[in-house]
This record gives structure tokens, sequence and C-alpha cells, in this order.
């Protein structure tokens, strides 16, 4: 009997924090994609509702994406530096920031307006280099 609740217990437990680090890896992996897709459309000229959907898709990723990154989820398969406990205010400013031009070029798409598209789309893509410095090893 105790083995049997210790294996729901475990099962629970693993089905409610899935795995945070398979899961904020795939996240990297959208939002790349995301990126990749958005760059096609803005070479094409097309500024509109589409690329609006990407970058919202963008902003709900970094929005959950520092969530993913509990204190006993580092080493192993991932690259994660534990910089990123020590200075969680940073790591969430650095995302938040980014959250803040998903934003901002999702409503300058919206509106069409060019060169703010161009301007928070080239801040998303400084933000890869501005984390990645900083909290991947
Ligand atoms: C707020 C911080 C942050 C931002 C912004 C960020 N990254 Fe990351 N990224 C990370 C961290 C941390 C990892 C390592 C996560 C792990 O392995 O646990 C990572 C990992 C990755 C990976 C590897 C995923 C895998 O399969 O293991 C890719 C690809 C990636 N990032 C792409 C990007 C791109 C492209 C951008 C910008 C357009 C970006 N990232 C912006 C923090 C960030």
């Amino acid at each position: 009997m105790f083995k049997l609740i210790l294996i729901f217990f475990l099962l629970a437990q693993s089905l409610l924090y899935a795995n945070p680090i398979s899961d904020r890896q795939e996240l990297m992996r959208d939002y790349n994609k995301l990126m990749r897709a958005a760059n096609n459309l803005i070479r094409e000229n097309e500024i509109n509702d589409d690329l609006a959907s990407i970058y919202e898709e963008i902003e709900e990723i970094i929005r959950v994406y520092p969530t993913l990154f509990p204190d006993d989820s580092f080493g192993g398969k991932s690259k994660a530096s534990t910089d990123i406990i020590d200075n969680r205010e940073l790591f969430n400013q650095i995302a938040k920031e980014t959250e803040n031009s998903a934003a901002l070029a999702k409503l300058s798409a919206q509106e069409g307006e060019f060169e703010n598209v161009m301007q928070f789309h080239q801040n998303l893509f400084g933000s890869c280099k501005s984390c990645h410095s900083r909290f991947k090893n």
C-alpha cells in the first residue's frame, strides 16, 4: 500500500511539474523558429496581422520563460548558468524587456508601422545575445 501511494505521489508530481529543463529548451527552439518566420515576413514586406501574431506568441513564450528555472533545475542536460539563481532580478529584467519589445513589435505590426517593427525586431534579436552571454553556458 505504501508503495502504491509513493508511486501515485511521484506520478502526480511529474505531471504537475513536467520537466522544466525540456520545457524551457523547447520554448527557446520555438522562439528561434518564430524569429525566423518573422524575418521572412519582414523580408517580403508583409507587415500585417500574421506578423503581429508571431510577436504575440513570442511575448507569451518569454513571459513564462523565467518561471521555468527552479533552483534544482540546473546541471545535467541544461546549459543554463547557475548565475540565474544568484541574479534572478537581472535575469527577470532581461526577460521583461524582451517581453516588452515583443508587445511593441506586435502593436507596430498591427498598425503597419514598418520602421517601428524593424526597431523592436532588432531589439528582440539583441535579446538572445544579452541573455545568453550572461546566463547560458
Ligand atoms: C531571458 C534570457 C534569454 C533570452 C532573451 C534568450 N535566451 Fe535562448 N536560452 C536561454 C537560456 C538560459 C538557455 C539554456 C536553457 C537550458 O539549457 O536549460 C537558452 C537556450 C537556447 C537555445 C537552445 C535550446 C535547446 O534546444 O537546448 C536556443 C536555440 C536559444 N536559446 C535561442 C534563442 C534565441 C534565437 C533568442 C533570441 C531571439 C534567445 N534564445 C533569447 C536564455 C535566453
